[in-house]
């Protein structure tokens, strides 16, 4: 049975405008280990920038987009489509961030129907999960995480796609450690990605949950990066903040370079 590949994801949420894309990318230390998938989310405005930037310098960094409407093109006023990320040469889609939840209110029926308009586009959903607090505080971990997860790849849903050769990537990233300077213990980690794996091999089938790469989000840095990617289970990392300094995203690609699994 295939493992996961190993990723890192920089997610830029409103941060950083075309030339400080290209800036970023000018600066970005290569070369980056052929067993490591590097991913990027700029804005949507930034994303042409950072796109030729890369590639001016050959850089393998694959891009995404943070936010995607679930309808291919219409009357949408401020929304992009992931038939248009695809267009424009994206190959992830972040979906159900916390953020997007919180502050927009998007619910999981939109979660659900964003995955599958990503799908369709041939794109890879990145689909983000986590608990706040209170719900940690009252035992409600598995409960949100079975929810959340379950409103996407539900028994049988997804399947046919996987099975089509089509990926998904599941970030955990409990609420109460974005943005905040708390991680989560490598053990905390390990212990929801233990249970969102066993739910994507009773939901999907062994060979998917094996090969369905689970990131850990959640306050990032090149300090504790190496630590929380060996924790068991543990197969990526999703940075906020961090990612947003090339040199602080350098030293986390290096970090979780290889040997370190
Ligand atoms: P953070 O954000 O690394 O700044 O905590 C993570 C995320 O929101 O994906």
């Amino acid at each position: 049975m295939s493992s996961p590949r190993r990723v890192v994801a920089g997610n830029w949420k409103m941060n950083h405008g075309p030339g400080a894309a290209r800036e970023f990318a000018e600066a970005l230390d290569l070369p980056i280990s052929e067993d490591l998938d590097v991913v990027l989310f700029p804005p949507s405005l930034s994303f042409a920038s950072l796109r030729a930037s890369l590639e001016a310098k050959n850089a393998p960094v694959a891009l995404g987009v943070q936010h995607v409407h679930h309808e291919t093109s219409g009357a949408f006023t401020g929304e992009v489509s992931a038939a248009m990320a695809a267009e424009a040469g994206a190959r992830y889609v972040l979906v159900g961030h916390s953020e997007r939840r919180q502050i927009f209110g998007e619910t999981d029926d939109q979660v659900r129907r964003k995955v599958d308009a990503v799908f369709e586009a041939e794109l890879v959903p990145v689909l983000c999960v986590g608990e706040t607090l209170g719900e940690r505080k009252a035992s409600r971990l598995e409960e949100v995480l079975g929810r959340q997860l379950g409103a996407v790849v539900s028994p049988g849903a997804i399947q046919e796609r996987m099975d089509a050769g089509q990926a998904l990537i599941v970030a955990y990233e409990p609420v109460w450690a974005i943005g905040t300077g708390e991680t989560a213990t490598p053990d905390d980690a390990s212990q929801a990605h233990r249970f969102l794996r066993g739910r994507l091999r009773e939901w999907t089938s062994p060979e998917t949950a094996a090969r369905t790469p689970i990131l850990y989000g959640g306050s990032v840095k090149p300090e504790n990066a190496a630590e929380l990617l060996s924790a068991p289970e543990v197969d990526g990392v999703l940075v906020g903040g961090a990612s947003l300094d090339p040199d602080s995203f350098s030293r986390i690609i290096a970090a979780v370079g290889p040997g370190t699994q």
